[in-house]
This record gives C-alpha cells, structure tokens and sequence, in this order.
C-alpha cells in the first residue's frame, strides 16, 4: 500500500485514523511534509469542504491525499449544526462551547435522534473519489465520558450504552462515520491494486 497524506490540521483525527488504518496504509501529516498552513473549509456542504480541502493541499504538494469533513446532523434542529458543526457556537469557539449550545437548543425536546455524517475526498494519480461513512445514535442529556472530541460526550451511538467519549478509542473508530468512510477508501484501494 502506498503513503498517503492526510489533509488536516486535526490531531484527534489524525490519531484516530492513523489507529483504524492500522498497518493497511502508510499515513502521512502535514507535519509529516513540513507544511503549515491553514486548510479552507468555506463550502455549503461536507461534499464540498472535504473537495475542497483535498484539492487545496494536492495543489501545493502534488502528493496523493485525502481529506474528510464531518457534520452532525440533529433531527430536532433540522439538521443543524450540519456543515457548521465545527463553529456552531460561533467563530473561535471550543469544542465545549458548541456541546453546550446543542445541549441548550435541545432542552425540553423528546427527539434526540442524530447522525454524524463524514464524506472523505481522495485524490489519487489527479483522480478524485469520495466515500461516505454514516452513524445513528442519539444525543444524550448530559456530557458523558472524556475521550475523543468534539460532539463525541454527548453522541450515544444505536445499540450503545456509552456515548463515544465514554468508549474505548477501538469500539468507536470500528463503527464511527470517519471509521465506515476509511474502511470504504481502503477497500477501493485495494481492489484498484488486484486489478
Ligand atoms: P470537520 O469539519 O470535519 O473538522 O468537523 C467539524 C466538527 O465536527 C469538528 O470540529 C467536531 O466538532 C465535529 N466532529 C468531527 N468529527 C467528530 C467525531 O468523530 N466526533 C465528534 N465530533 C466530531
């Protein structure tokens, strides 16, 4: 399997991936390369971010790499905070800033259902594909476990009774949306090798 970078700046997502690739893949950081830049994320969907992140750091390296953007999408809040899932409590905020505005806008509200959505863009040899990973759960009352990041204490995955903070790293990344969408990439990968 060839090296491959990976288009973040994310070092949770990193970690994780690097832990579901395991020895299938060679991943590289953009430490790995030396470059240091700020990666633009200003499309009106997770299609379009990871498309956009992918081409922004093949352009300057030419290498083949990949990017993945992820939404949570919350059935009360018509999908909201979706695309803006990274600076939904506003430009700046930490990832427990925008835990307690979801907390606070689902107050009251019998419907907890939510999905994380990750779309991963890979450009490869120039081509681009993307694959979608996707996870139901439920959006707990209270922040629970203190592992991962972002939504991850209050996001109780279906047929779970721990939120993914509260899980082991391995238990998550084997059913995450980021773990669905690798484990598509990799499988492409290796049946374009058999071939
Ligand atoms: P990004 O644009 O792909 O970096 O993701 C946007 C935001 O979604 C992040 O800032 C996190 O708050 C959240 N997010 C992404 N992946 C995860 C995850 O695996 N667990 C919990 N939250 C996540």
């Amino acid at each position: 399997m060839p090296n491959l970078l990976f288009a973040t700046n994310n070092t949770h997502k990193l970690r994780e991936v690097q832990e579901i690739m395991g020895n299938d893949l060679q991943i590289l950081s953009l430490k790995d390369v030396n470059l240091d830049v700020d990666i633009p994320e200003t499309q009106e969907t997770i299609e379009g971010n990871a498309v956009q992140k992918a081409r922004f750091i093949h352009g300057i390296t030419g290498l083949n790499c990949f990017a993945d953007d992820t939404g949570l999408e919350i059935e009360a809040l018509e999908g909201r905070p979706g695309v803006y899932s990274a600076r939904y409590a506003g430009e700046g905020c930490s990832f427990d800033d925008n835990v307690t505005k979801i907390l606070r806008e689902l107050e009251g509200i019998e419907n907890r259902k939510a999905c994380f959505r990750c779309v991963i863009c890979l450009i490869m040899d120039g081509a681009e594909q993307l694959f979608e990973g996707r996870i139901d759960g439920v959006i707990t009352t209270e922040k629970e476990g203190a592992d991962g990041f972002g939504y991850d204490p209050v996001f109780r995955p279906d047929g779970h009774r721990q939120t993914f903070a509260a899980m082991p790293a391995y238990l998550k990344n084997g059913i995450s949306h980021r773990g669905r969408a690798i484990d598509k990439m990799v499988k492409w990968q290796k049946s374009k090798m058999a071939k």
